[in-house]
């Protein structure tokens, strides 16, 4: 894998980086701009040696054609604030608009191209679709820097297919995200966590299998925890539920222990009549769940018995809420265990939150980036990378 220095003098040549600025958006605001902030240094180091730089990204998942709920233009607007510099939107991907931008460009000059999932060629199953949308992105410059972490396990246009096409380099922010994985995969300092949560069990079995035979503790909160409480023979009332995956999930509870990995679900919750904030609620041990009612937080004593099974670690890997954190009646469980992390993070252990989701989550309960060893822009980037998958877009870099 080259870095960027090894891409040689840039200075007025046109470098396409992909960057990963997938932000949340209401309406037109940025309601968390994380992964335009980290997006920023890479950007910057190419603008001061000179180069002409064309960002791509995409937003969403929008279905091959443009839609204005997914347009990148106030993506556009914040990294022009964080760069402290004018950047140029173009209006298309590969089309007038970005060809017309990237001839104006000058030295040190910076392109942002339209959402790139408005052209279907982006994330087309077929190879030879993606690589004719790869050549006309191609065709956009002289040199490819590959810096979206949390898309690097898509085999798309501006991820894979380009990377073929023209010199390529590894930016900073992918260079430090895989650095921290690493440290987790290798060897990491014991005891070392994973705490889980999030909706869908179905979404992390792969890196739960994994995780079985690698970490020394597993705890489980979220939605995904209903499915484990009924592998342990409890009711969960309406909880979210994957039916389907009980016995595996069964098989994971076995498997763990006769590894003798400590696997610890929440001993209460907080059940609610319905999925809503105002939805009357109340803390209930997990063997008392009423038929009625949903869990959508972790509860107090969970929150407690988490903390504790955190506080001796000392490398922590966090994907998932812990509850519907964005009502503030279940926040209360993610907001103790972000707080858990901060503290043994003040005592010298690794904790790593990966994740947009949870990346959001810490931030939007008050908590600043530095109280964290690492805050991944990847969420499924990262935990395929713990999987022990080969991730395309890393892959294709080794080639060049
Ligand atoms: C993410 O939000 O995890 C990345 O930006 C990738 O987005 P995707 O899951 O739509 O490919």
């Amino acid at each position: 894998m080259k870095s960027i220095a090894e891409l040689g003098d840039l200075r007025g040549k046109r470098v396409l980086v992909r960057s990963d600025l997938n932000v949340p958006l209401e309406g037109t605001s940025i309601t968390d701009d994380g992964r335009i902030r980290a997006s920023v240094p890479t950007i910057t180091a190419l603008s001061e040696a000179g180069a002409r730089v064309v960002v791509c990204a995409h937003l969403g998942r929008p279905k091959g054609t443009p839609e204005e709920k997914y347009s990148l233009a106030p993506v556009a607007a914040r990294l022009g604030e964080l760069l402290g510099r004018d950047v140029t939107f173009a209006t298309d991907t590969v089309g007038e608009s970005a060809r017309a931008a990237v001839e104006a460009a000058g030295d040190g000059d910076v392109v942002l191209l339209e959402n790139l999932r408005f052209n279907a060629g982006e994330t087309a199953k077929s190879a030879d679709e993606r690589a004719e949308f790869a050549s006309q992105l191609a065709g956009l410059a002289d040199a490819f820097v590959s810096d979206g972490f949390g898309v690097v396990h898509r085999e798309q246009a501006s991820v894979f297919d380009v990377a073929r096409l023209l010199p390529s380099a590894v930016g900073g922010l992918v260079e430090t995200e895989v650095g921290v994985l690493r440290r987790l995969t290798t060897d990491p300092e014991r005891p070392y966590a994973v705490v889980l949560g999030g909706a869908k069990v179905s979404d992390k079995l792969a890196v739960i299998d994994n995780l079985i035979q690698t970490a020394d503790r597993l705890l489980v909160g979220g939605g995904m925890v209903f499915t484990f409480l009924k592998a342990q023979g409890h009711e969960v009332g309406t909880s979210l539920l994957e039916a389907d995956q009980v016995d595996t999930v069964k098989g994971y509870l076995d498997q763990a222990k006769q590894r003798g990995v400590e696997i610890v679900l929440p001993v209460d919750v907080v059940a609610a009549t319905e999925f809503s904030a105002d939805a009357e609620h109340e803390v209930v041990a997990v063997d008392a769940i009423p038929a009625d009612r949903m869990g959508l937080d972790i509860g107090p004593e969970s929150s407690r018995l988490f903390a504790e099974k955190l506080a001796d670690c000392r490398t922590v890997f966090w994907n998932g809420p812990m509850g519907a954190f964005e009502m503030e009646p279940y926040a209360a469980g993610t907001k103790a265990l972000a707080q858990a992390l901060a503290d043994i993070t003040a005592d010298g252990a690794l904790t790593v939150v990966g994740g947009g989701d949870s990346a959001a989550a810490v931030r939007q309960l008050g908590f600043s980036d530095d109280q964290f060893g690492h805050i991944s822009t990847g969420g499924g980037a990262s935990l395929e990378y713990l999987e022990g998958k080969d991730l395309p877009g890393l892959t294709v870099l080794d080639e060049s």
